[in-house]
């Protein structure tokens, strides 16, 4: 049987970062093949009008699916693991009722995917967000899920509503609508929280944000969530701003999606020279 590891101490040694990786996330065969698409179309953003685009969608959804119900059992496991001295009782009603609300996106997201004409289990999923629900520390856990990963789901949810407005679909629309109401206050827990329980305490404070930045970098997913129109994902500032992240923090995500889309970008043009080298060599002989 695998040996658990908490994801905080897999981090601090960049275990975590090699174990993702190797686990696909940031496949560079994977997903968009950015120059060939950007030669066609000014813009990789997932919207109605592309030949793939409800595969895209459908397999973001079944994400969206697969991410509430982690998001779920983690704010779950927040109640139980921890005394009232290292978890306050309030921070614990905080993840209480977003039990309540994960427990309904799982619901929503089902149902939308059943909508979308999808199966459950017909796209392949990883349980990162679980691992890193799973730390020891509930402000690791506040840093990577509620601020982090719960950050993420704000600019999913805002593109997948977008998609909605624009294919002129309102189950979709309204459904999304809803859920980033939702995610907007899960994350503005996480900032509130984080503030408060590092109130006289900067240096935990830093080690939580560097958590904070480690998963933020993991689930660029190589620049698929980025402000430049060669993501398929946005970045929402304006919701970002009401879940309450400064304007500094926003920019910060924004440097490092875009770092990621370039290096992703690199190493596809590698992979490519690499592969026309290996091709030459062959017919030349
Ligand atoms: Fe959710
Ligand atoms: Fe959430």
């Amino acid at each position: 049987m695998r040996k658990f590891i908490p994801v905080d101490e897999l981090a601090r040694d960049g275990r975590f970062e090699k174990l993702t990786m190797a686990g696909g996330m940031a496949d560079a065969r994977g997903g968009r093949n950015a120059s060939s698409d950007q030669s066609r179309r000014s813009s990789n953003r997932i919207s109605p009008n592309r030949p793939n685009a409800s595969d895209g969608a459908r397999s973001l959804m079944h994400g969206i699916f697969v991410g509430e119900i982690q998001a779920l059992e983690g704010a779950g496991r927040t109640c139980w693991d921890f005394t009232d001295d290292e978890a306050p009782f309030a921070l614990k009603l905080d993840m209480a009722r977003q039990c309540w609300d994960e427990a309904r996106h799982v619901e929503i997201s089902a149902r939308l995917s059943d909508y979308m004409g999808t199966e459950i289990g017909e796209f392949a999923e990883n349980t990162v967000l679980f691992e890193a629900a799973c730390s020891r520390d509930p402000l690791l856990r506040l840093a990577g899920v509620n601020r982090a990963l719960e950050g993420l789901a704000i600019d999913v949810f805002t593109t997948m509503k977008e998609f909605g407005e624009t294919a002129g679909d309102p189950v979709l629309r309204f459904s999304e609508d809803w859920m980033l109401a939702d995610e907007v206050t899960h994350v503005k827990m996480g900032s509130d929280w984080l503030r408060r329980l590092t109130d006289n305490d900067p240096e935990r404070r830093k080690n939580a944000l560097e958590f904070q930045r480690v998963v933020d970098k993991l689930f660029s997913f190589g620049g698929t969530r980025s402000e430049s129109e060669e993501s398929p994902i946005g970045l929402a500032r304006r919701f970002r701003e009401l879940a309450g992240f400064t304007e500094q923090e926003i920019d910060d995500v924004a440097e490092v999606s875009l770092n990621s889309l370039h290096e992703t970008a690199a190493e596809r043009a590698k992979s490519r020279d690499d592969a026309r080298g290996a091709f030459a060599e062959t017919t030349n002989h």
